[in-house]
């Protein structure tokens, strides 16, 4: 099969890159000891990763060391192994480490005599993930024998692909799909064997194959047509810890099992539903569950029949639980046939005035996955509000890494500091600390699933995501999913150092490109938590009126005086009531509200003054400049780099950042000129703007 890496694109192998190093090879890393059943997949992964890493950083394998129960190796040396199989001085040191972690996915690093390092979990999944941070330990040259407890805080760590049969991807931006082409599961084994390693060098444990918009083919997939190769897939995930789920379609029993209905109260349609379920597992023993988009966007879903949202979720949980499996319910729930000119209507309510009052009801093998923001992964939203709304259901985040509305893949847009802030974000569901984070893993309020999903950013591109440096993205997915706590800015540095190598220079401007991306993103397109405008169906490009007067609940209702939606409980839409306090009266007064934000909560004119001194339509006009002068910095700053980095990648990546220079001027002077031509304000400082 083709090796990719061999043809001189260092992008396939992405941070998992396997150039010689320049140092010794530690004398711990001539021998190998191995703890488990010699039989299970994923052990074997772990031992047969170490190995490739370490043949391609030294060009030679480790020895077997003994690996006997009896007694720990004499020597230094690497272990691998389950804590139960450890031999009996490792073994103390590992269940002393591994005492308080509460995830059995969790791996310990403990020394052994002369340099040498174990690798210790519960789990052999744990294992894995303890061997690729042992990996990227070789790979920055760092101590390898460091005593160290990683446990993941999120149980859940997923990543949900919106492939179509046809080999589409909905909002993909790097290719076709990985495991679809013309109808049929049909895949290159060992691409998406590679897929699993990188994604599983990140912790993720979860995968959803097909798109939530589930269409006439993949309806079908639950069928005995289609489950032996979806079977074959998760062959292939299964050695590298990933579990599969599928999205299924809400009126499968109408669309394959000609019943007259789908009502999710009908016995027929329950047992419709078992059997599908019988039949998967009869194909897939560890088949995760189910992704579900119901009522939603035209998709079809229990209110058809007079039903909620719980009753459909615990149909489906009931057919899943005795096989393990469980439901993930989006409550990305809205109406999309608004009318524009109701000032009272608002989307952004929406999720919450569905769900809250069905909270409690959901079986516990439900999960309830909330996009970050209450409208749809927008540059700028406040967090949604169901996130510390919902206290007696799980619950799981859901983030966009494919970048629908933050360029593209053609603009680089590092989205972890967005993520952080969302993570991090105090809801004060009970009281101050009550982060997103420690909602979405399920442990403020004690539940008992968590998790975090990403919508996938990976095509069959030869560089897996299009714009090489959306790489970072899916890196930084994983390593935040498995560890919220991780700064933004530390999680580019190690994703540069590990996919472009270690040379200072590159790795401070890399870094420095991809903190500045997401500032400069938002800078030069839709200001101040106003979204949208952008050009519709597709959604790249300026369009400032794109969504305004659609059916789409997207509206910002700028005029010639102001812009803004009022969505305060005084005199506006209601919105803010939505949150707890103190986030409520943050927002809801003009004068907390933060200014990046200002305009998703209120109308107000152009000359308001921010907090930052300026006035709303000079922040607009400054903002655009400065959008597009960083994008022209970050091709000079790439430029100097020219020499340090591999031809192919290099220009790779140029192009692109010339290509978004051309694109956030167009952005910029589409904007500045729309709130111009509104407003007829000049800008202070005598800048052109076009008339
Ligand atoms: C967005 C996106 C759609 C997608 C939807 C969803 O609206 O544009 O393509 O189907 O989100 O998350 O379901």
């Amino acid at each position: 099969m083709r090796d990719m890496s061999t043809s001189g694109d260092l992008d396939y192998d992405a941070w998992l890159q396997e150039s010689p190093l320049s140092w010794e090879l530690p004398p711990a890393v001539r021998r190998l000891a191995v703890y488990g059943p010699p039989e299970d997949p994923v052990l074997a992964t772990a031992e047969a990763e170490w190995r490739r890493a370490v043949r391609a950083a030294f060009g030679e394998e480790p020895a077997r060391a003994d690996n006997s129960k009896e007694h720990a190796p004499e020597g230094a040396c690497i272990a691998l192994g389950l804590l139960s199989a450890l031999p009996e001085g490792l073994r103390e040191a590992a269940q002393i480490a591994l005492a308080h972690a509460p995830s059995d996915e969790a791996y310990a690093i403990v020394p052994v005599p002369e340099g040498g390092a174990a690798v210790a979990s519960r789990s052999a999944a744990g294992v894995l993930y303890g061997t690729f941070h042992l990996i990227r330990r070789l790979r920055l040259g760092e101590a390898l024998n460091e005593a160290c407890t990683s446990s993941p805080k999120n149980a859940w760590r997923m990543l949900d692909h919106w492939d179509n049969a046809d080999g589409t991807i909905e909002r993909g931006y790097a290719g076709k799909s990985l495991f679809f082409r013309r109808g049929n599961i049909d895949f290159d084994e060992r691409r998406v064997a590679d897929y699993a390693r990188l994604i599983a060098s990140v912790g993720v444990n979860a995968v959803a194959i097909n798109n939530v918009n589930v269409h006439e083919v993949e309806t079908r997939f639950l069928t005995d047509e289609y489950l032996p190769d979806i079977a074959r897939l998760a062959d292939i995930f299964r050695p590298y810890g990933i579990r599969i789920f599928l999205s299924v379609n809400f009126a499968s029993p109408v669309d394959l099992g000609h019943l007259p209905t789908a009502d999710p109260l009908d016995e027929r349609v329950q047992a419709w539903w078992r059997a599908a379920a019988d039949r998967i597992y009869r194909h897939i023993p560890d088949f995760g569950g189910f992704l579900v988009k119901a009522d939603s966007e035209f998709r079809p879903g229990p209110f058809t029949y007079g039903r909620d949202h719980a009753d459909g979720a615990n149909m489906l949980a009931r057919a899943l639980a005795p096989h393990g499996g469980v439901v993930i319910w989006r409550a990305f729930v809205y109406n999309c046939l608004m009318d524009w000119r109701d000032r009272r209507a608002d989307r952004a309510r929406a999720a919450y005035d569905h769900f809250v009052p069905l909270d409690g009801r959901f079986l516990d093998n439900v999960l309830i996955q909330i996009k970050n923001g209450p409208m749809d992964f927008q540059v700028r939203e406040p967090v949604s509000p169901l996130f510390g709304g919902l206290s007696s259901t799980n619950v799981m985040l859901e983030f966009q890494i494919t970048q629908e509305y933050t360029g593209q893949q053609r603009h680089v847009c590092y989205l972890a500091p967005m993520w952080k802030e969302v993570l991090d974000f105090d809801t004060h569901a009970r009281g101050p600390g009550s982060t997103v984070a420690e909602i979405a893993s399920g442990s403020l309020f004690g539940r008992p699933h968590g998790g975090v999903a990403g919508v996938a950013n990976v095509g069959d591109d030869p560089n897996w995501t299009g714009h090489s440096l959306a790489q970072a993205n899916l890196y930084a997915f994983g390593r935040l999913a498995w560890d919220p706590s991780l700064d933004p800015a530390e999680i580019a540095r190690e994703w540069a150092r590990l996919t472009y190598g270690d040379h200072v220079d590159v790795v401070r401007t890399l870094t420095g490109i991809l903190m500045a991306s997401w500032p400069a993103y938002e800078a030069y397109t839709a200001p101040l938590g106003v979204g949208w405008m952008v050009n519709p169906g597709h959604h790249d490009g300026p369009n400032p009126e794109g969504y305004e007067y659609s059916k789409w609940g997207t509206y910002h209702y700028a005029d010639w005086q102001g812009i803004g939606v009022d969505r305060t409980m005084a005199t506006g839409t209601g919105y803010t009531g939505q949150y707890h306090e103190p986030v409520r009266s943050l927002y809801e007064s003009l004068e907390t509200c933060p200014d990046e934000l200002l305009l998703f909560f209120h109308h107000v004119p152009y000359t308001h003054v921010l907090h930052s001194g300026k006035t709303v339509i000079q922040h607009i006009y400054d903002t655009h400049y400065d959008g597009v002068e960083a994008v022209a910095w970050m091709i000079e700053a790439w430029r100097r780099l020219s020499g340090w980095i591999d031809p192919v990648r290099y220009e790779r990546v140029l192009a692109r950042l010339e290509d978004q220079l051309l694109r956030a001027t167009e952005w910029r002077d589409v904007i500045n000129t729309y709130f111009y031509r509104k407003c007829g304000i000049a800008d202070e400082r005598g800048r052109h703007i076009y008339p």
